[in-house]
């Protein structure tokens, strides 16, 4: 039985970050996986194999709608999908490989299995059973489907199947339209399939500014996206290799069938603690099966902390990870903290979505004065060359203090610009900070600066 500074179960990118920070504060750390590499639902299945279908999805919709503008011509590629397939693989384990290369290089000692802790300073881990001082739970999320779907991840598929289809389906029916949803309906609908979004609520990706998402929909919908809103999907009828998708329309009752190749059922995510037996040790959970903790990521149980899409909170790999370095600080004996008012958000569909702080609707409902400025990127040059010139930056400020509430962008890398906001309020700052700021011309970030000028004097180019 070996003995351990800190356990951490779970590799995703909370828990490896959190054991990789351990160690290098010189605890002896180990960290628990059961799946076959590190990186958990981020890397093998999540974020990073989704971006390279994204990626290539893009890259073929470049060349079938602006190559020719460009001057560049010739026959549109075509695709084979083996060979997409096999560049998603190979991303993925460029990227797991490298985390077991920063464990070997931290020295975190990799268990292989899945744990569970039999009783507090315990983590049982196979036949074995190890020692350590600390636990930190990083046990993530998985897909959360509805009473009525059998998931088969063939032809009802989660994320997950979704990112090993066999062929690109004719017609994809995708339920709920938040992230998830819209990501992957964005890469099969650039890659020839008809895809159908069906949604519960009357807008897109809940708790999004509306601006953004009434936007955001319409972009989707000129790229040829479908979408029913306002409706219950209320079961899923496999007929052999297809599925029959029944859903009600909230406004009337009325009841609807559409037949597709495969469902995508993206309704959201739930906390993964399968197996770790909280129950018999007393660790407290929300009602959701959240594990509770205080500001400190510490459970019930002294010595037990957990992160990330265990806990509540947005289920965010970078909030993850924030959260995993901040309870490795405390476990350490420093200062550990997250700023959750920075946390920025961002969709990976082209336009990129990105935001941070807080909403424009959230902020009436407050009652709190404020001020809005916004810049289409149709008056930023570099967009406007890059064939990238719809959407918008938004950035809120208070009315009385000009201190920067929130921001909201649609359009080319929005979910790199919104980091110099995210900075910014991390300090403080003002609009007119960022106004003052000089911004290198011409690249995208200027619209992030018109639209601070927006908030004061008034931009240049609009
Ligand atoms: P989500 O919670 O973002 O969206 C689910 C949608 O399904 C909602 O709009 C909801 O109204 C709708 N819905 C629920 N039941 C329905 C029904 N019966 N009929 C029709 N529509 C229904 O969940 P999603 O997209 O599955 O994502 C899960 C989590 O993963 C989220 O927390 C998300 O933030 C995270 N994630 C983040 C990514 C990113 O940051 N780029 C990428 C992928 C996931």
């Amino acid at each position: 039985m070996s003995a351990y500074d800190v356990i951490v179960i779970g590799s995703g990118p909370g828990g490896y970050v959190a054991a990789i920070r351990c160690a290098q504060h010189g605890l002896k750390t180990a960290c628990v996986e059961g799946r076959g590499t590190l990186g958990g639902t981020c890397l093998n299945v999540g974020c990073i194999p989704s971006k390279a279908l994204l990626h290539a999805s893009h890259m073929l919709h470049e060349a079938e709608h602006n190559f020719a503008k460009m001057g560049l011509k010739g026959k549109s590629p075509s695709v084979d999908w083996e060979q997409m397939l096999s560049y998603k693989e190979e991303t993925i384990s460029s990227n797991t490989k490298g985390v077991e290369f920063l464990f070997k290089k931290n020295k975190i000692d990799w268990l292989k299995g899945w744990g569970s802790i039999p009783a507090p300073g315990q983590v049982k881990v196979g036949n074995d059973t190890h020692r350590t001082k600390n636990i930190i739970i990083a046990t993530g999320s998985v897909p959360s489907s509805l009473p009525g779907i059998e998931i088969d991840e063939k032809t009802v598929v989660t994320s997950t199947g979704a990112l090993t289809l066999p062929k690109i389906p004719k017609k994809m029916v995708v339920i709920g339209a938040g992230v998830i949803g819209l990501e992957l309906g964005s890469v099969y609908s650039r890659l020839g399939s008809e895809v159908t979004v069906i949604e519960y609520l009357d807008q897109i990706t809940p708790g999004l500014d509306s601006d953004v998402q009434k936007t955001f929909q319409r972009t989707l919908k000129k790229q040829g996206l479908k979408f029913i809103m306002g409706a219950a999907v209320a079961s899923v009828e496999k007929i052999k290799t297809k599925a029959r998708v029944s859903y009600v329309m909230r406004k009337d009752d009325s009841e609807h069938q559409i037949d597709t190749d495969i469902v995508l059922v993206a309704t959201g995510r739930r906390t993964f603690t399968d197996g770790l037996e909280l129950d018999a040790l007393g660790v407290t959970v929300s009602e959701r099966g959240q594990i509770i903790t205080n500001d400190q990521w510490r459970t019930s149980i002294a010595g037990i902390y957990a992160i990330g899409d265990a806990i509540e909170g947005p289920m965010l790999a970078h909030k993850a990870e924030d959260e995993g370095m901040a309870a490795a600080d405390i476990i350490a004996g420093k200062h550990g903290h997250v700023n959750y008012g920075t946390i920025p958000g961002v969709i990976y569909t082209h336009p990129e979505v990105a935001n941070v702080g807080m909403t424009e609707d959230s902020l009436k409902q407050k009652g709190r004065a404020y001020k809005a400025g916004k810049f289409m990127f149709m008056g930023n040059g570099r967009a406007k060359a890059n064939f990238a010139a719809d959407g918008f930056v938004k950035l809120l400020a208070d009315a009385n203090t000009d201190r920067i509430l929130g921001a909201h962008i649609i359009g080319p890398s929005a979910g790199d610009l919104i980091h110099e906001i995210c900075v910014a309020m991390e300090f403080g700052a003002s609009a007119e900070d960022l106004a003052l700021t000089c911004h290198a011309h011409p690249t995208y970030s200027e619209a992030v600066r018109e639209a601070a000028l927006a908030c004061g004097m008034g931009p240049i180019h609009s």
